[in-house]
């Protein structure tokens, strides 16, 4: 579902992020990609969305190039495989909540606002779906933005800290829903996280270090 090949990413200035990183991701597999503050685990995402381009190397999602697609072929790519929770959420400010999260499937042209109506409730903010972004804590913020990322059930799904800025209890009820939607829908995931709690509920975990992507060992 997820091949990505000898990938290498400099920094401006010329520091090198990562060299000849690879690893596939099969339909349905859930990962949890760990490390240290500024190891890449952001950049890799954006590289994975096509949001930022790889010095060397090849992506595809689906068997799908989406490394190197011209933009509108890069974007039609995300907005019909990708759901992406953002490290800083990228809610549209102008937008109530129900309309951030009825935007993936507008953009689709299958809009439904039940649904979406129905992932508000599922992350605790039903009643506020009039509400605007500049209203809501940043970790209902947060949970906005796990909606909008699951609301259309992408094939492939990447959480940045999808749960940074919640307290323990509600974190877990979170990551319990989005592992009930991955695999109700099969969804291929991601989830990178500084938080051994929350890489537990995936199937493996990874660390990304200088040296490039190795299987965490897992805790005694
Ligand atoms: N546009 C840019 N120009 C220069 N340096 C950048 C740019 N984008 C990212 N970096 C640097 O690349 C490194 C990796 O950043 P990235 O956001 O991927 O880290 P991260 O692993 O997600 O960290 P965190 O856990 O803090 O979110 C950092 O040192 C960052 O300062
Ligand atoms: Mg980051």
């Amino acid at each position: 579902m997820l091949e990505i090949h000898s990938l290498t990413k400099l920094l401006p200035g010329g520091r090198v992020l990562f060299v000849d990183l690879s690893l596939s991701l099969a339909a349905g597999e859930y990962v949890a990609i760990m490390g240290e503050s500024g190891v890449g685990k952001s950049t890799l995402l954006n590289l994975i969305a096509g949001l930022e381009a790889p010095d060397r190397g090849a992506i595809s999602i689906a068997g799908q190039r989406i490394s190197g697609l011209p933009d509108e072929a890069a974007a039609r790519l995300r907005r019909e495989k990708l759901g992406f929770v953002f490290q800083a959420f990228h809610l549209l400010p102008h937008l109530t909540l129900l309309q951030n999260v009825r935007v993936p499937l507008l953009l689709l042209g299958r809009d439904d606002p039940a649904r979406a109506t129905a992932m508000l409730a599922a992350v605790g903010l039903g009643e506020r779906l009039g509400a605007y972004p500049r209203e809501l804590s940043g970790g209902e913020l947060q949970r906005v933005a796990i909606a909008r990322a699951l609301v259309h059930r992408p094939a492939l799904l990447l959480a940045d800290e999808p749960t940074g800025n919640l307290d323990p209890e509600t974190a877990r009820e979170i990551l319990q829903l989005l592992h009930a939607e991955i695999r109700a829908n099969g969804t291929t995931a991601i989830l990178v996280t500084h938080s051994l709690q929350a890489a537990a509920s995936a199937d493996r975990v990874l660390e990304l270090t200088p040296a490039g992507l190795r299987p965490r060992p897992s805790a005694p």
